[in-house]
């Protein structure tokens, strides 16, 4: 019953959402087959999806204050109504973010569709870690803080990819509804990317 609604309201992407883990192929390319070059290329493409304000948004700093764009906002500013997700990341010093980014199931119809309604997925809306700050940061910046074990949450490519793939929160970053722009490409050349630029040796403009 629980997997019939979600699916029913996904619409279009309800076959990723419902089994996540088959949909996106993770087939990372022969170790040594990718070059320098075509790694940084690939990286090229990952920063234009991380620094899209669909992903960025979300991957704010320390002042754990979500960000809004969209077509109604022009440029970026602090999320309305004065909120902040705390160092819980998930507004439990002030008020949670599923108060209104809501799992509730009898919400799904048309969840996403109508514009300037609060994005929901099926599981529980927060801010990314805040070692994974994103917005506003250059490219070598969230190059580097990608391939840090040590702020990447402990990941190798092959977990990144995994993580990309299961997280319903990216499903929602490229098909957002109500008037939002997608994140660029789609999950699966973003997942290629992340394994093409892992097994070229995780390469940095600066390095
Ligand atoms: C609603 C907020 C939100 C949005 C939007 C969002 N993320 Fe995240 N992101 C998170 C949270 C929360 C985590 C921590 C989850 C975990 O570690 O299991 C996370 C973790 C990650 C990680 C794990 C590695 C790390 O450095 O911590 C990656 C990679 C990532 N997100 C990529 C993306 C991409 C790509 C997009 C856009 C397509 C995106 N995120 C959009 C909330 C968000
Ligand atoms: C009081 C209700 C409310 C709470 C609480 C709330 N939000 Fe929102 N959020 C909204 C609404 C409404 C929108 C849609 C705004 C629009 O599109 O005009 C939104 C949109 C967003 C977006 C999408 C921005 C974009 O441009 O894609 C992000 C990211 C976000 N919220 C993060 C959070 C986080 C993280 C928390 C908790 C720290 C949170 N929100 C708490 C109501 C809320």
């Amino acid at each position: 019953m629980k997997v019939i609604s979600v699916t029913a309201a996904l619409g279009l992407f309800a076959v990723s959402t419902a089994i996540a883990g088959e949909t996106v192929e993770i087939n990372p390319p022969v170790e040594g087959s990718i070059s320098r070059a075509e790694g940084l290329e690939a990286w090229g493409r990952i920063y234009e999806v991380a620094s899209h304000p669909r992903c960025s948004n979300c991957h704010v700093g320390e002042d754990n204050v979500p960000m809004w764009s969209g077509p109604a906002y022009g440029k970026a500013r602090p999320h309305g109504m004065n909120i902040n997700g705390g160092e819980s990341r998930i507004g439990a010093e002030f008020i949670l973010c599923s108060t209104c980014h809501t799992t509730k199931l009898e919400d799904w119809d048309n969840a996403n569709q109508k514009p300037h309604a609060a994005p929901r997925v099926a599981m529980d809306w927060q801010l990314a870690p805040v070692e994974a700050e994103w917005f506003g940061k250059s490219s070598v910046e969230i190059c580097n803080q990608l391939r840090d074990p040590e702020r990447n949450g402990d990941r190798t490519y092959l977990d990144l990819a995994e993580h990309l793939d299961h997280d319903l929160i990216l499903h929602w970053a490229w098909n957002p509804g109500g008037g939002r722009e997608p994140a660029p490409y789609n999950l699966q050349d973003h997942v290629n990317d992340v394994l093409a630029w892992g097994v070229a040796g995780y390469p940095c403009e600066n390095d």
